[in-house]
């Protein structure tokens, strides 16, 4: 995907904490606990990206000097991880959002076919927020994230961001064709998928890194 004509609702961050800390990510040589650290530190700066056009009101606010007004969070946010890889970001997002709601979405890919298979939806009745963050570090073929961005639109969610680690252009491509409307947040975008699905060079399988479960 050349830089040109890259998608406007694409955001690659550029960040040199991001770059720094995608590099040790990707090492084949990094361990789950500190596999588990960094999609946490990493996740914390991509939702700071994501929500730099967030609402904001003011607050009256009392320093050891005098009243000022201050700002307060207006959004209400709902945070969407995609079980299981997406769990591992949830936590940061958190301590930077503290008042968000966060709604359980457990979507396999099946290995054969590549399509998302959903086997858990913790969404409440209704859409009681004003901007949905699903978070998932990987964006492959694109069919986990637009049947995410389905489900949430089908109940309601007005305004949805997507949160991922590494996207592949296949996936950008994807999301974009199906939800042009959606935004998507990445601290990469790789060069392609291989033939089962993986990007490369990417960094594995993202769920099989944090939570140890990898058979080679
Ligand atoms: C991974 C990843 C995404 C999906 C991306 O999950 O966390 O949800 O694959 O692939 P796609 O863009 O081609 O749909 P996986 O299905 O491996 O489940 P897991 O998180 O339980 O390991
Ligand atoms: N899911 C992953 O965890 N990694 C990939 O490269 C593709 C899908």
């Amino acid at each position: 995907m050349p830089a040109s004509t890259l998608p406007p609702t694409l955001h690659v961050s550029r960040h040199p904490a991001v770059l720094h800390k995608l590099a040790l990510l990707r090492s084949v040589e990094t361990e789950p606990k500190k596999f588990r650290e960094l999609v946490r530190e990493i996740s914390w700066l991509l939702g700071y990206e994501a929500l730099a056009d967030a609402r904001v009101s003011p607050v009256p606010v009392r320093t050891p000097i005098e009243e000022m007004e201050g700002h307060r969070l207006a959004d209400r946010i709902g945070l969407v991880p995609i079980l299981r890889a997406g769990l591992g970001m949830v936590d940061a997002m958190l301590e930077l959002m503290p008042t968000a709601q966060v709604w359980h979405l457990g979507l396999f890919r099946d290995e054969r076919t590549l399509r998302p298979v959903e086997y858990y939806n913790k969404l409440p009745d209704r859409a009681t927020v004003d901007l949905c963050l699903i978070l998932d570090p990987m964006l492959a073929t694109g069919g986990s994230a637009t049947a995410a961005i389905e489900v949430l639109k089908h109940w309601g969610a007005a305004r949805i961001k997507l949160v991922n680690l590494i996207a592949a252009p296949e996936g950008v491509d994807a999301v974009v064709r199906a939800h042009p409307d959606v935004e998507i947040h990445t601290a990469a975008l790789d060069r392609q998928l291989n033939e089962k699905g993986y990007i490369m060079p990417g960094l594995g399988d993202a769920g099989d890194r944090q939570f140890g479960t990898s058979h080679s």
